[in-house]
């Protein structure tokens, strides 16, 4: 039997992927993380499946059940928030999976990032500006940041900055910031994008922890760069009129002129 990893999505229940929905629909059993998931997603689980809590648990009690489940023939929906390649903790699951010889599949979900720039109706990579998104975050109680990978660093690209799991190392992240990308430099909090509750607060480096709001103390992606002004871009030349390219060649003489799509 399988055990379907399975991206939840940032918190809308209708932003799961179907492939994600019928999957859960077919596993007798669902394993979930905790608050995260929205309650609404595990209605798709099957009338009967044995539906499970997994925020209390550790990792050997977590095996144990799966286990349990592929002992007794019966498939698993593993289901965590957003998408399962940024801390999802899949890996140490799928390392322990492999070592016993389980089978596993993935599923992807909508990343917290993307929901937080869709809430901002924000491009995060805009041309002439911005061309790379780091998705990062701050040390934590449980876990330190491997050397160079600080934000003074990825500050140093000028890229925009997704930071997540650090709303309360808000002082730290301006602080680390500022002299690379200016006080003046727009940052945005989304708190639980997607969610009925969710919040916006818009600022810069230097006035963003003023503007803070009760309330917001986890659940919520640091968005940092000049992208999010959305101002100061070039338009990109796949739209300008006369880019030469191979759906719109520009002359007869063109080499995309003669180009068909069967020719790659
Ligand atoms: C354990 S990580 C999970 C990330 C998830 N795998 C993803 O794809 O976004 C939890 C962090 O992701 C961010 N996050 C998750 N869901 C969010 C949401 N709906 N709105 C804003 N941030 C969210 C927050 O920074 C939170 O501290």
């Amino acid at each position: 039997m399988t055990i379907h990893f399975i991206g939840a999505g940032p918190g809308a229940p209708d932003l799961l992927t179907l492939r994600g929905r019928d999957l859960i629909a077919s596993c007798p059993v669902c394993l979930y993380a905790g608050s995260l998931v929205p309650e609404e997603i595990l209605s798709h689980c099957p009338e009967g499946a044995h539906i499970i809590n997994t925020a209390p648990m550790d990792l050997d009690a977590i095996i144990a059940e799966m286990q349990r489940a592929h002992g007794a023939g019966h498939d698993v929906a593993r289901l965590h928030s957003g998408d399962l390649s940024v801390w999802s903790a899949m890996g140490e699951q799928m390392r322990r999976l492999r070592n016993l010889g389980i089978p596993v599949s993935v599923t992807p979900g909508v990343p917290s990032f993307a929901a937080a720039a869709a809430a901002l109706g924000a491009e995060l990579t805009l041309p002439g500006l911005v061309q790379s998104v780091v998705l990062t975050r701050t040390p934590g109680r449980a876990s330190s940041m491997p050397e160079g990978e600080t934000l003074a660093n990825f500050a140093a690209t000028g890229a925009t900055l997704a930071i997540h799991l650090s709303i309360q190392n808000l002082a730290h992240v301006t602080d680390s910031l500022t002299p690379a990308y200016g006080a003046d430099c727009p940052v945005a909090i989304v708190f639980r994008a997607s969610w009925p509750d969710e919040r916006i607060i818009r600022g810069t480096l230097g006035d963003i922890a003023g503007r803070m709001e009760a309330g917001i103390t986890r659940t919520a992606l640091i968005l940092v760069g000049p992208a999010l002004g959305g101002e100061g871009f070039a338009e990109s030349c796949l739209y300008a009129k006369d880019y030469d390219r191979r759906y719109r060649p520009q002359s007869a003489g063109s080499p995309w002129a003669n180009w068909s799509e069967r020719d790659e």
